[in-house]
């Protein structure tokens, strides 16, 4: 029998062990917090489950921690948490639950341990250590939760569609453990989450976008995506993406599959980048490939203009998901509309003035682009491959020298809009913009150096030529 007395010789396992036992509870450690101890995963939430009031427990123990703490409460969940030392403590009473079938609010009744682990989603899940003296630090393990982690295996405590029926957003959770851990799915649960993909419908959401990004966010979050799209749930919660799968095939040429390629992208990327949003750029990059697509005697397969679609397809997207639209979605839209650029750039002579232009249109966002397009590399022909990684290289060693020399990142016009008034004593008007304009081609073409006194040199001889005549 697995004793974990010796880990939880902390102050709050203590702490808890004492008050529980003064208040004559039954008190265990239980979910996420034990899984992860067992898989040497960290953790900053612990989850307590006693027979007795989560509550009660909650604020003796937090007084005893350090009479200051706030304990939160929900009185009709039974539950309380509080904050000690940047972890965050869960108190709840076992509770014996069922589901209201049309919405995820569970009916509260209480419950032994044994209830209160069955309705818990995965046997990994429903693991506990006494926090009681006289089984401290014992696991209890009623699913073989141990064994399945040893098998790297999830599957539900109960028949899989009565742990699914009690909360749909399980399924989901199955998916996210599935990528995060790098686990299978026991093909029993698996094919109960195929039945019951429509039922995503009653989840709220904000629940499945905070799981869909834990899957973005996995380390090869290919895993997850392509779980969600054998289940179906891919179809119903982005079918945008589904969309993307398949082949076809004219006179004899094929293209690729952009599902399989967008799923390559992501974990290309994944190890270069924990930034949620460019994670999310690369799965949108070629998001309206199939709106796009065309077969051109002569060209074979193109998809003109799929990424200038794609960025007006993400607000849509990201308001039906609840996803942020502000700037991250901007940022995220940015990317979709430059990917292409730093490869066609890099295809060609790299020249200064088509480094400008790209230091120019994408800023601070450079780096970002430049990490999406190397990931955007998916051909199995090794030679290409290194070839476009080469040339990559080169496009960067480029944008270095430009920047240092040109400072175009974050171009702000040397010569200002009321200066330019003044000179040719001019109202707001459409010479102003066409002057501004002029100058700022002339720096991203490399006429001039981006400084004032180029800068206005150039006004001077380019307003001249307009017929403009200069009173200061
Ligand atoms: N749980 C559940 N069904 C859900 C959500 C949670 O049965 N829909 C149970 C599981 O036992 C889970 C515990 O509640 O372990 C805590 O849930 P949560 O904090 O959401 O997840 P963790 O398992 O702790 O994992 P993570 O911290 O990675 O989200």
């Amino acid at each position: 029998m697995i004793n974990f007395k010796e880990t939880l010789k902390t102050k709050i396992f203590q702490t808890v062990l004492e008050v529980s036992s003064r208040l004559g509870f039954e008190t265990y450690v239980i979910g996420g917090y034990v899984r992860d101890l067992i898989l040497e995963r960290p953790s900053k939430d612990i989850d307590f489950v006693t027979i007795g009031s989560g509550i009660e427990l909650a604020q003796h123990v937090a007084h005893q921690l350090n009479p200051k703490i706030k304990v939160n409460f929900f009185k009709n969940f039974g539950t309380a948490q509080f904050k000690y030392n940047g972890i965050d403590l869960e108190f709840i009473g076992a509770r014996k639950e069922s589901y209201n079938r049309d919405s995820r609010k569970p009916l509260v009744e209480s419950g032994t341990i044994e209830d209160d682990q069955n309705r818990r989603d995965f046997t990994i899940n429903a693991l506990a250590i006494s926090l009681n003296k006289h089984n401290f630090g014992e696991l209890i393990d009623p699913f073989g939760g141990l064994k399945h982690i040893d098998e790297q295996l999830i599957k539900t405590p109960l028949n899989p569609d009565i742990t699914f029926d009690d909360d749909p957003l399980r399924m989901m959770r199955a998916i996210r453990f599935a990528a995060q851990l790098n686990f299978t799915i026991d093909a029993e649960t698996l094919e109960a989450i195929t039945r019951k993909s429509d039922r995503i419908k009653i989840v709220s959401e904000e629940r499945i976008i905070d799981e869909l990004n834990k899957i973005v966010l996995s380390k090869k979050p290919s895993i997850g995506f392509k779980l969600l799209d054998k289940t179906g749930l891919l179809q119903k919660i982005l079918p945008e993406l589904s969309n993307l799968k398949g082949v076809e095939s004219k006179n004899g040429i094929g293209h690729k599959d952009n599902f399989y390629h967008t799923l390559a992208v992501l974990d290309q990327i994944a190890p270069n980048t924990n930034d949620l949003w460019l994670r999310w750029a690369a799965l949108l990059h070629d998001i309206a490939k199939p709106q796009t697509k065309k077969f051109i005697e002569g060209q074979g397969w193109t998809f003109h203009g799929h990424n200038f679609v794609g960025t007006k397809m993400i607000p849509r997207i990201f308001k039906r998901l609840k996803l942020p639209l502000n700037e991250k979605m901007k940022f995220v839209q940015k990317m979709v509309n430059l990917h292409m650029r730093p490869i066609v750039l890099s295809e060609e002579i790299v020249t200064d003035s088509a480094v400008r232009r790209l230091l120019f249109e994408a800023g601070d966002d450079i780096d970002h682009l430049m990490t999406l397009c190397e990931a955007d590399i998916t051909s199995k022909n090794e030679v290409k491959v290194k070839t476009f990684l080469e040339n990559f290289q080169l496009v960067r060693q480029k944008l270095k020298e430009i920047e240092e020399k040109d400072a175009i990142r974050n171009f702000q016009p040397p010569v200002r809009g009321e200066e330019i008034m003044e000179v040719y004593d001019l109202m707001p008007s459409k010479e102003v913009g066409i002057i501004k304009d002029a100058i700022k081609e002339a720096i991203l073409e490399g006429e001039i150096h981006n400084n004032y006194e180029e800068a206005f040199g150039f006004m001077l001889k380019y307003a001249e030529q307009l017929g403009l005549k200069r009173v200061k």
